[in-house]
């Protein structure tokens, strides 16, 4: 799939994030200090909706229950380095990696590349 333009840079300003939908995926695009993320856009634990996510730092935090990833990886940074998996072992399938999309401005819009297999509701 191409590129598809999904905002202007002007719609997202730095330190914020916007919930796009892209083929009908839900897509997170996140403004961390002016460098553009796209990431998949329901949260690992619940597959709750990522719209109004934080960001700080490379960091995402979900507002339901404040799960976080780290913006360039999709890796959970928590509850991931708080619990131990062998003792939630419940928890491991809620700690999975969000998917991340590239994503490129041109001419100030923002887009995002989909290359993924879409995502199933488990
Ligand atoms: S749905 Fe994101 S932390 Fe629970």
């Amino acid at each position: 799939m191409c590129y598809v333009t999904v905002a202007t840079v002007d719609d997202i300003p730095p330190g914020t994030t916007k919930l796009v939908q892209v083929e009908g995926l839900p897509i997170l695009i996140v403004n961390d200090r002016g460098q553009f993320y796209a990431l998949q856009g329901l949260c690992g634990h619940q597959k709750l909706s990522l719209a109004k996510a934080m960001v700080w730092q490379g960091i995402i935090d979900c507002p339901w229950h404040h799960f976080q990833y780290d913006i360039r990886t999709g890796e959970n940074v928590y509850p991931r380095c708080v619990y131990p998996l062998e003792a939630l072992p419940h928890l491991h399938q809620q700690l999975e990696r969000l998917r991340t999309y590239p994503v490129r401005i041109v001419e100030q819009h923002v887009q995002v590349k989909i290359e993924h297999e879409p995502l199933s509701n488990k």
